[in-house]
């Protein structure tokens, strides 16, 4: 057996059926004493509401957190976010200029305070609506010169991120950090913001068989033999892929 570095998505992935999470939690924590495996949680909360899920569940405690949709990284024992990274998601990033576009779409509802994020603006979205939204507010937001990504998820979160940020982008950056090969690597989601850590990705990526059908679609239109779609749900789900891949 070899350390590995393991990413996971936290609501409806590692998060949803205490039991076999409870199963995974062990497997992992006996991993992550004996060979040194990098436990990392990849969540489109912001660590308040981490925080919250935090004590309502019986979580691992992660070696590095990566918050708001890939826009904040945390590394265990410190309190500060990743500088480097938030010092290159700055550059040519203006949020007031994304919300007061974003005003004039009377569909989008903001989210609550604490999940607007230095890097993220958020709203809820009904999908009837995204439909003619995200691509109208992209395109406005282009017009202004504003190089962002909008993400939508679940059928209700639109998320404005820097064009540099995503899950998928803070995964390459924790890479290169940790000096972690793409074999070695693996990530697990069950929706549309998890879908960065799986588009043309070299990593080893497991979609969890309960996952929102905008992962399943875009799943199902590019194969990709690095990509396991469980049958199980949540965390059996992720067991499921850990053990289709060798890595368990
Ligand atoms: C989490 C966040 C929310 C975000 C959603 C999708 O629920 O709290 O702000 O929109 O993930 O990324
Ligand atoms: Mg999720």
């Amino acid at each position: 057996m070899r350390p590995f570095l393991f990413i996971t998505d936290l609501d409806n992935t590692l998060v949803g059926d205490d039991g076999s999470m409870g199963v995974l939690n062990d497997r992992l924590a006996s991993h992550r004493q004996q060979f040194g495996t990098t436990l990392v949680y990849s969540t489109g909360r912001s660590p308040i509401l981490y925080q919250q899920l935090a004590m309502e569940k019986p979580l691992l405690q992660p070696d590095i957190l990566v918050c708001a949709v890939g826009t904040e990284i945390y590394y265990r024992g410190q309190d500060c976010w990743d500088r480097q990274w938030s010092d290159l998601l700055s550059q040519d990033w203006d949020r007031e200029l994304i919300v007061a576009i974003a005003a004039h779409f009377a569909d989008l509802a903001p989210q609550p305070e604490s999940e607007q994020r230095p890097f993220k603006v958020s709203y809820c979205l009904s999908p009837t609506a995204a439909q003619m939204v995200v691509p109208e507010l992209a395109a406005k937001l282009g017009d202004r010169g504003l190089d962002v990504q909008l993400v939508y998820s679940g059928n209700q979160d639109l998320d404005i991120l820097p064009q540099r940020a995503n899950k998928g982008a803070a995964m390459s950056f924790l890479r290169q950090q940790l000096g972690m090969a793409a074999e070695q690597t693996i990530a697990c989601g069950d929706s549309g913001n998890d879908l960065a850590m799986f588009r043309d990705r070299p990593e080893r990526g497991v979609i969890v068989g309960n996952a929102q059908p905008e992962l399943l679609h875009w799943h199902h239109a590019n194969p990709n033999p690095n990509r396991y779609l469980a049958s199980a749900a949540c965390a059996a789900g992720i067991l499921e892929g850990l053990q289709y891949f060798g890595f368990l």
